[in-house]
């Protein structure tokens, strides 16, 4: 069961030899963005947002993890049974497991509508990596959005997620409740807690933000493509600070872009 008019993103989430349903559209000028800030300050439901508004499909790692960990487990790889460990506790998974992911799917950074990665990069040697891939494709990123939130807000927003089991559409228990309770808008499938939200999975997954990703905003100030974004305010005025910067963002350096 998939929710009405969005993709599946099947190749993102199952893999290559899995075919997107709706294919991706072209783009005459595709966005390629990363969505960084911290766990739960709505990067999320940002790319939703921004799927309907630009067109780039949506890349989460998590959501790639997470999908694996719920086939059986004599369908599970050693490496992902290792991943789900890390994720429940909050900590990062191994670069060399995510990088073997990604690597597999990096047909998806050549979409023809572009992409919204979330949650990858998470490391400096995630970012140098995707770097030199992207850079071998001559492939480069549009800019890279870094999403701003004071911290006692980024914790209420975790603590009242709540996802749909079937097509992982995002909710919120007060700031975005569905329609009738527990059960998705989109597609009607119970809704459940994450339990890497849980309070002790919480503190650590913000502790591992500020030591291992949070450099992350430096590294691509440096290489003059980093847009800042308040995160406060409902999710759409949200999606239109960002639209309206990324056309100015073109707008200022589009000679960059055609070099
Ligand atoms: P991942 O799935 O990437 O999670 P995350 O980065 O921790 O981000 P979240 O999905 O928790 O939050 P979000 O910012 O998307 O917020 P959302 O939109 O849902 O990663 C999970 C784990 O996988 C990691 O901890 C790690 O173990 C592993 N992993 C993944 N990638 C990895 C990598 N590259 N390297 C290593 N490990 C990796 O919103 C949160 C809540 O707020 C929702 O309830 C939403 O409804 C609500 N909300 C959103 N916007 C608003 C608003 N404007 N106002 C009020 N409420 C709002």
């Amino acid at each position: 069961m998939t929710a009405p008019g969005k993709p599946d993103r099947a190749a993102w989430i199952q893999g290559p030899s899995a075919r997107c349903n709706p294919p991706p559209g072209r783009a005459d000028a595709p966005w390629r963005l990363v969505l960084l800030g911290a766990p739960g300050v709505g990067k999320g439901t940002q790319a939703d947002l921004l799927h309907q508004r630009l067109n780039a499909c949506h890349l989460s790692t998590g959501d790639v993890f997470r999908a694996a960990g719920g086939r059986a487990e004599c369908d599970q790889s050693p490496a992902i049974k290792a991943a789900l460990q890390y994720m429940k506790r909050g900590d990062l998974v191994p670069d060399s497991i995510v990088w073997e992911m990604l690597l597999e799917r990096s047909g998806c950074l050549r979409c023809g509508g572009g992409f919204l990665l979330d949650g990858f990069p998470r490391t400096l040697a995630q970012a140098e990596s995707l770097k030199h891939l992207m850079e071998n494709q001559r492939l480069y990123l549009t800019a890279v959005l870094n999403y701003r939130l004071p911290l006692n807000e980024v914790v209420a927003r975790l603590s009242g997620r709540r996802t749909c089991q079937n097509c992982k559409a995002v909710y919120h228990i007060t700031e975005r409740p569905p329609k009738t309770a527990d059960s998705c808008d989109r597609c009607g499938a119970n809704l459940f807690q994450r339990e890497d939200d849980r309070p002790e999975s919480i503190k650590v997954r913000l502790e591992t933000y500020e030591k291992s990703t949070a450099p992350l905003i430096e590294f691509y100030q440096r290489l003059g493509i980093l847009v800042t974004i308040a995160a406060n305010g409902t999710p759409e005025e949200i999606c239109e600070r960002t639209v309206t910067a990324l056309e100015d963002w073109r707008e200022r350096n589009s000679a960059r872009e055609h070099a």
